[in-house]
């Protein structure tokens, strides 16, 4: 039988034709990865193996272990604070010609979870605490990507808003907050980008996993918004046969099957699951097959990498236009000089490039630029540097300072000869060191010493398997050096074969790893400068520990994790010569924050600060020199204790490969910082809305701060966070006056729609458009852009509560200095006034008096004009 029949287009599959043909088996097959990235192909039926890869980062090919490197975005809330759908779109376009170049047709991205609170393990993965700005912007991102015919995978539908417990927690959430935070994301950007993929979430909703829940996937997505592409399970997060495939979800991923094939192939003998549900599970994976064959990836294609110049000057713009100015007194420290002033950069994060979160998020980047890198090229020579303190609960990765060889450049003050390369020898055994002359079945030299197994594979590896890692460090500096090895399996780390790490016995589950691994076990030993050590750890897979695996990642082979740094031994005189040095100079960056092991996926955050040794070093150094500059890498809101003595302040996220570049070019001014925070930052972590229900209590989390999240609490409850949404200094000014808001279907009917009575509309009714127009000008005396934003308020009168107001629309313009502009925005006169209806289960948009606020931020809407709604609608679907 040829697949391929004469009305349908060369090159795709007869799915129809394909439906009729396949055998149970055959279509059992199709509805399982074949393994970790790759669809299961049918070589006889014509039919094709795809490749998908994570997103949404960047496209981190088919190896989490030792990876072909990629281009690094900036994360997901610094994508946000772009509030900038267009470059969006050209970012995703990056994306899929990436997804190609690494083989792969479908990008596992966007992250469109909603931050209920500043402690989410994955925060730094989505955009933004508010559901209009998420959607929007995935959307273009998911156009941009598709532009390049690769399919954008939306993640994780829905509630996968934390990490604690996240395969078995119950998320009780209401049906109105539901739909109006949670799903709108998601069906903004349905409409937006059609994206071709949806990830489904490990959580419960109300009592049922969202992959087996049919109340989501078949009557919302499918039925309501009338979603025809392909719905897969989250890793490991499909959890039944029958119920699964009854509910929708067409791909258990990842292969081999765990749920599905025999058992599936019995559950369709006796009639559980009936063929007419098979194959429409079936029809939705041929569906992205086809779609993907615009894509003109050859099946099973070697990955590349493209690394061009106009990638890496777009990550920067990105990178650049993501920082957001917090603060910037009256004497306006910022921007910095280049030429004639003495700079020191200061900071834990100032030397290491800070460029993305943690978990399936990370990827190898092409290069990176620390803070310290960046500022150095701008100024055209070294800065002076002071660490100040230091910022790890796990030690800093070693992988990179490492040399394969003795002696030699690589070490810079190494002695002898040789050098070798940069990283360690990576080895991998079927005996453990105990059997003298063993032999390698891999060898490899790697610079990143977290090395999760996970995707790995060798055609010679035992079940049980060893691995030995093996470099030369050469420490800078003298002192006491602690080293740190966390494994999921057992490890021991030797220095110079001093057993200096045990992690073998008396084990205990913690965070490395993806949550899968132990604590990281320490131990410390005196090294001086200049001299080299051999650096080694033995490993044994996970098979060879006695701790129970940890779901979902856990249980396979296992990995290791390796650091070290040299430990300061005397804080408070690391602060206090940090802060000598910042007196000394004319102009001090100080770059502090968290990293991606502490936002990584698998674990939440406990609290909000940075640890009590940095915020004491920001402090010293603001007091010594107040014309400094804080810089903050995070996903996510940090605690600023210092905020009122620090003059300014930037918050620089987590900014891919170009994070160094970017932070110079705002802070010494040749990019007009744009960047405006998509979510609020508290000054405590006790003012945030989700404070009292974050964690799986008992296996539920209560989402009890219903449709208030984000901003939307803080302006219910009138409290003032440190810093609100949509916040964002320039440094230039900027004006925002002569409003106009009309609606348009009133205009034509002249004003007549004023009667109260309420009626269902369907998909296919007219809706009306609002018109708003104003007028913005640049009053300042440099170019730059800013963001008009839009928000609706209820009218008084609203038979539910609601929030204060809410964002509907965004618009960044860009002003040279005195420049004066009109802008013009749109707005869905019914999606932009609408509140989810229990009652009926129906989106109501009330008659009444709305107000249209316009500002430059949620805390800063100076313009204000009347919308009148003249009747009550309800609607379902994907829009009005
Ligand atoms: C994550 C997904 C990711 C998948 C594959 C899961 O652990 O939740 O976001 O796409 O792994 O790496």
């Amino acid at each position: 039988m040829s697949p391929f029949l004469s009305d349908v287009p060369a090159g795709l599959l007869d799915v129809d034709e394909l439906l009729a043909q396949l055998t149970v088996e055959e279509k059992v097959a199709l509805l399982t990865g074949r393994d970790m990235w790759h669809t299961t192909p049918l070589p006889l039926r014509g039919i094709p193996s795809i490749r998908v890869s994570d997103g949404p980062n960047g496209v981190r090919g088919t190896k989490i272990f030792d990876g072909v490197p990629s281009s690094c975005l900036p994360c997901g809330t610094a994508l946000g604070a772009t509030f900038d759908p267009d470059l969006l779109a050209k970012l995703g376009q990056l994306q899929g010609q990436e997804a190609k170049a690494k083989g792969a047709v479908a990008v596992l991205g966007p992250t469109l979870n909603i931050q209920r609170g500043p402690l989410g393990g994955r925060g730094f993965e989505s955009f933004s605490e508010d559901p209009v700005l998420s959607g929007l912007l995935a959307g273009h991102y998911a156009r941009g990507l598709q532009q390049e015919k690769v399919a954008a995978t939306l993640k994780h539908f829905v509630c996968n808003d934390m990490e604690h417990e996240r395969m078995a927690v119950n998320v009780l959430v209401t049906p109105r907050a539901l739909r109006e935070i949670y799903l709108l994301p998601f069906m903004l950007a349905i409409s937006i980008g059609d994206p071709r993929a949806i990830m489904t979430a490990y959580n419960k909703v109300n009592g049922t996993h969202v992959s087996e829940s049919k109340g989501l996937l078949q009557d919302i997505l499918r039925d309501e918004w009338k979603y025809d592409g392909l719905v897969m399970s989250d890793w490991w997060g499909t959890y039944s046969t029958t119920g699964a495939i009854q509910a929708g979800l067409d791909l258990e991923m990842p292969g081999p099957a765990r749920w599905r094939g025999a058992v599936l192939s019995h559950a369709v003998m006796s009639n559980k699951v009936t063929v007419g549900q098979l194959d429409d599970r079936v029809r939705n994976v041929l569906g992205l097959i086809n779609y993907s064959a615009a894509a003109r990836v050859p099946e099973n294609a070697p990955e590349e990498q493209l690394n061009r110049a106009e990638d890496r000057a777009l990550l920067r713009r990105a990178a650049s236009e993501s920082i957001v100015l917090l603060k910037n007194d009256d004497n306006r420290v910022l921007p910095f000089s280049k030429g004639g002033k003495t700079t020191a950069v200061i900071g834990p994060n100032a030397k290491t490039a800070r460029f993305c979160g943690g978990g399936s998020a990370s990827l190898l980047p092409y290069y990176s630029v620390s803070p310290y890198e960046g500022i150095a090229a701008k100024l055209g020579q070294e800065p002076r540097f002071a660490q100040g303190s230091s910022d790890h609960r796990l030690l800093p990765l070693l992988g990179d300072q490492l040399r394969t060889g003795t002696g030699g450049e690589g070490g810079g003050k190494g002695g002898g000869e040789g050098g070798g390369q940069r990283g360690f020898t990576w080895r991998a055994y079927n005996e453990p060191p105990t059997v003298v002359g063993r032999r390698p079945v891999d060898e490899r030299v790697l610079t990143d010493s977290n090395c999760f197994f996970l995707d790995y594979e060798h055609p010679d590896l035992a079940p049980v398997w060893y691995c030995q890692a093996e470099g030369t460090f050469t420490p800078a500096e003298s002192g006491v050096y602690d080293f740190g090895l966390g494994v999921e399996g057992t490890g021991r780390l030797y220095v110079d074969d001093e057993l200096v790490v045990s992690n073998v016995e008396n084990q205990k589950p913690g965070t490395t790893l993806f949550g899968a691994g132990t604590v990281e076990e320490t131990g410390s030993k005196a090294l001086v400068a200049g001299r080299d050590y051999r650096v080694r750890v033995e490993w044994g897979c996970s098979k060879t520990s006695k701790l129970p695996s940890v779901p979902p990642v856990g249980g396979q082979h296992g990995g290791l994790r390796f650091g070290a740094a040299r430990r300061i031994a005397d804080p408070a005189r690391a602060i206090a010569e940090a802060a000598a040095l910042a007196a000394q100079v004319d102009q001090v960056v100080l770059v502090v924050g968290l990293n991606g092991e502490l936002e990584s996926e698998g674990v939440d955050r406990t609290d909000m600060g940075m640890t009590a040794q940095t915020d004491a070093l920001v402090a010293a150094v603001l007091a010594a020199n107040p014309n400094t500059a804080v810089v903050i890498q995070s996903g996510t809101p940090v605690g600023m204790p210092w905020i009122d003595q620090a003059n300014a302040v930037c918050q620089a996220w987590y900014g891919g490969n170009e994070t160094g570049n970017a932070i110079a070019d705002v802070l010494f001014g040749d990019v007009n910082p744009s960047g405006k925070l998509p979510l609020t930052f508290p000054r405590r972590v006790e003012d945030n809305p989700a404070y009292v229900n974050f964690r799986s209590e008992a296996g539920r989390v209560l989402y009890g701060e219903d449709v208030y999240v984000g901003y939307r609490y803080y302006d219910k409850t009138k409290t003032s966070p440190l810093f609100p949404f949509g916040h964002g200094l320039s440094y230039s000014t900027f004006a925002l006056q002569d409003l106009v808001v009309v609606d348009q279907q009133q205009e034509e009917a002249g004003g007549s729609n004023s009667s109260s009575s309420s009626e269902t509309s369907t998909a296919a009714a007219a809706a009306g458009v609002t018109r708003i127009t104003l007028q913005i000008s640049n009053t300042g005396s440099r170019g730059g852009a800013e963001v008009v934003q839009v928000y609706v308020a209820p009218p008084a009168a609203s038979s539910v509560g609601r929030p204060v107001k809410e964002l509907k629309a965004v618009h960044k313009v860009y002003l040279e200095a005195g420049q004066r502009r009109s802008v013009s925005i749109e707005l869905d006169t019914v999606l932009a006034t609408s509140y989810w209806d229990e009652g009926r289960s129906q989106w109501c948009s009330e008659a009444g008096e709305y107000k249209v606020l316009v500002g430059t931020s949620s805390a800063d809407t100076p313009l204000e004009a009347a919308l009148r709604v003249g009747r009550t609608r309800h609607w379902t679907g994907i829009k009005p």
